[in-house]
């Protein structure tokens, strides 16, 4: 044997053929299923409208380690062949071909075999990926699988005007910035949930809030103009007698849009003829020291309040939108007071059961460990308060259902975490500008505040006959005591019942 015979490579064909055994031949066709399902699941994941961040672990992450693992096994089962073949004899590496003689009947079927397993395999492939897009797609996934974490949310949003609305249509937003943003959370995400260690409760930075111009208003057309909305709050005290009281009101919700009406009211905010701007010390957002207005003429207004002096430069500004004022469009959380009130009004709970909304409310607010402690609690509590009453059953079974669809403790959630911003009587809500201590550059002028018509208009108020009384013009409000009407109503509003 010549030297030069035993120094030059293998021939392209002898090395080929160390291919063929049986590991490589497995690792390639696991290797191109994977190649097959990323291209599939990417391309889903490319045009489909709302992506979801759970589509990216399998794309970008489960896909393409089966496809370097099917690599490896070509390799190592490549490796092991050489190995197999002597140093000094590389010509038996011939010996390896595979010979696929088509006239062979034995061959035929076997080569008709692995073509029919193979495309049925992709197939399979093709077909779980696709229905895995679809599992991870659904709200069930995001509420259910996630269940722990994400339990208080799923069931307040299966209670809310958007019950019907996608998890992602909210959550994840199109552009290729935000993709890949969901993407690396959705990971980091799930290896939170694999550890258990998730913050409870979840907290607000912890879900990625794309902006309402991409969200909200892909449904919500942001010219419309509402006008006036009318609506009624009915109420109960805490007495012997669950006095009810009601009071009805014309909320001057308007519009932004000077096309489509006038720009007045609520709605005027949003940022079409008026644009507001605002800095926010506090992560969620209830303390505004300083707003800028800027109008459809370009006139800039900046309201500060006195104790505000710092240089703004170190803060954020951000453009004020939906959820600034709907920040619980569909994860809300009653309070004790306003859901027992609800069930009152609704007849879930019958009113003519003496201090029934005092006692509801303050079986509702002890500090429970978990749910099965507070519904044990609870029946314990009200069979104590209402020896021999009928009616405790009842009441037991609508105290437990107010506690499970809007107390969770298992993650620390309730009203109290998350106020809803979109009022001013438990939480300062619109009252965070609107309290008449942001004033102008002249220290005079101020947002609007203490003038209790400018949202609204009081037509109706107390209960019976008084709702007979339609003002139209506007109530001043009489509040239980008529003393007590000062603008920071949350100053003893917390959600409980006031003593
Ligand atoms: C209509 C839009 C919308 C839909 C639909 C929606 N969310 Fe939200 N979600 C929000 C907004 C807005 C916030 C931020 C709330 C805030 O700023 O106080 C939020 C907050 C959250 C948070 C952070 C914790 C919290 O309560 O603030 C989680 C977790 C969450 N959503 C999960 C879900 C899940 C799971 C679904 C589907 C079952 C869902 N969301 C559907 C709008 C939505
Ligand atoms: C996928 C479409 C979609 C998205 C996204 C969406 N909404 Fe809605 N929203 C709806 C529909 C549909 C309704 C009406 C539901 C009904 O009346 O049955 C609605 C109702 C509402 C209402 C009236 C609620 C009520 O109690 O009657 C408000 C307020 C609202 N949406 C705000 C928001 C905000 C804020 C966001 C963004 C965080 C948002 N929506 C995102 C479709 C959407
Ligand atoms: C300044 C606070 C504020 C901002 C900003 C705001 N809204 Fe509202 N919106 C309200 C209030 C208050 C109501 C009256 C309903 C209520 O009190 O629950 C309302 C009512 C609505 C309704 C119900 C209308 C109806 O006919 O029932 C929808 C839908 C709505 N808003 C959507 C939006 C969307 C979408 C945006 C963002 C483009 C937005 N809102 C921005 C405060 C606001
Ligand atoms: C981030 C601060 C901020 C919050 C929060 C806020 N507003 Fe305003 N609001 C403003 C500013 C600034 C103006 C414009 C005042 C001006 O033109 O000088 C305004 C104007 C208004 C006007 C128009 C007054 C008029 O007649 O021109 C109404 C009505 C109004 N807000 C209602 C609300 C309601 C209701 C809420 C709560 C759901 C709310 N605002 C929350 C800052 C805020
Ligand atoms: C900046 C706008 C704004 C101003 C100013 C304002 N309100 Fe309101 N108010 C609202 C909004 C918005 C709601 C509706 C909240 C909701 O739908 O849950 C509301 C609700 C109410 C309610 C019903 C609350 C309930 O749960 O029964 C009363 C009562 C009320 N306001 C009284 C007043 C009084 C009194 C003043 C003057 C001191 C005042 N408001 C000033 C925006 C305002
Ligand atoms: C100094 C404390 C105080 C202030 C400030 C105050 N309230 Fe009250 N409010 C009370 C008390 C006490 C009751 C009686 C509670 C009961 O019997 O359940 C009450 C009852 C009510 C009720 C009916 C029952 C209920 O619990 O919802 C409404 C509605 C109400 N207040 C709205 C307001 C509004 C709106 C403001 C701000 C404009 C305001 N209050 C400011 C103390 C206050």
């Amino acid at each position: 044997m010549s030297k030069e015979n035993i120094t030059a490579a293998p021939p392209l064909h002898t090395r080929l053929s160390r291919l063929h055994n049986w590991l490589s031949l497995a690792g390639l066709l696991l290797a191109v299923s994977a190649f097959f399902a990323f291209m599939l699941l990417f391309s889903v994941d490319l045009f489909a409208s709302h992506a979801n961040p759970y589509m990216g672990i399998l794309a970008y992450v489960v896909a393409p380690s089966f496809l370097l693992l099917g690599l490896a096994a070509v390799l190592v089962g490549y490796i092991l062949e050489t190995r197999r073949i002597p140093k000094d004899h590389p010509e038996m590496a011939s010996n390896f071909i595979l010979h696929v003689n088509l006239t062979r009947r034995r061959d035929r079927r076997l080569l008709v075999g692995f073509i029919g397993g193979s495309l049925g395999f992709l197939f399979l492939t093709a077909l779980g990926s696709y229905q895995t897009y679809h599992i991870t797609e659904s709200n069930k996934f995001c509420g259910e699988v996630c269940h722990v974490p994400m339990d208080p949310q799923y069931q307040a949003y299966q209670h809310s005007a958007h019950a019907r609305v996608a998890c992602v249509a909210c959550h994840v937003g199109p552009g290729a910035g935000n993709y890949i943003r969901t993407k690396i959370s959705g990971m980091r995400q799930l290896y939170h949930m694999i550890l258990s260690d998730f913050n409870r409760p979840i907290a607000l930075h912890n879900v990625n809030q794309r902006p309402a111009q991409e969200t909200c208003q892909s449904c919500h057309w942001v010219q419309k103009h509402t006008g006036d909305l009318h609506k009624t709050y009915r109420h109960f005290l805490a007495d012997e007698t669950n006095t009810p009281f009601t009071v009805q009101m014309l909320l001057k919700v308007g519009g932004s849009d000077p096309v489509h009406g006038p720009v007045e009211g609520i709605h005027s905010h949003m940022n079409i003829a008026n644009k507001v701007e605002f800095i926010a010390t506090d992560e969620g957002r209830l303390t505004i020291p300083w707003v800028r207005v800027t109008n459809a003429n370009e006139k800039v207004t900046v309201y500060r309040t006195k104790e505000f002096t710092d240089d703004i430069s170190k803060y954020a500004i951000r453009t004020m939108d939906c959820m600034d004022c709907h920040n619980r469009p569909s994860h809300k959380y009653l309070t004790p007071n306003g859901a027992v009130d609800q069930s009152m009004a609704f007849g879930r709970i019958d009113p003519s059961l003496p201090w029934a909304k005092a006692k509801v409310v303050k079986a509702l607010v002890q500090t429970y460990a978990t749910r099965e402690e507070a519904n044990q609690k609870i029946e314990g509590f009200l069979r104590g308060e209402y020896p021999g009453e009928k009616r405790v059953n009842a009441l037991i079974k609508e105290t437990q259902a107010i506690y499970e669809a809007n107390f969770f403790p298992e993650m620390k959630v309730d009203w109290r975490v998350h106020p809803d911003m979109i009022g001013h009587k438990d939480s300062n809500g619109c009252f965070r500008c609107h309290d008449g201590k942001h004033l102008a550059s002249d220290g005079k002028s101020s947002i609007k505040g203490s003038d209790c018509n400018a949202c609204h208009l009081i037509v109706a108020q107390g209960a019976g006959k008084d709702l007979e009384k339609v003002a139209a013009k506007g109530l001043t409000f009489i509040h239980i005591d008529s003393e007590n009407s000062e603008p920071s109503c949350n100053e003893c509003h917390n959600g409980q019942t006031q003593e």
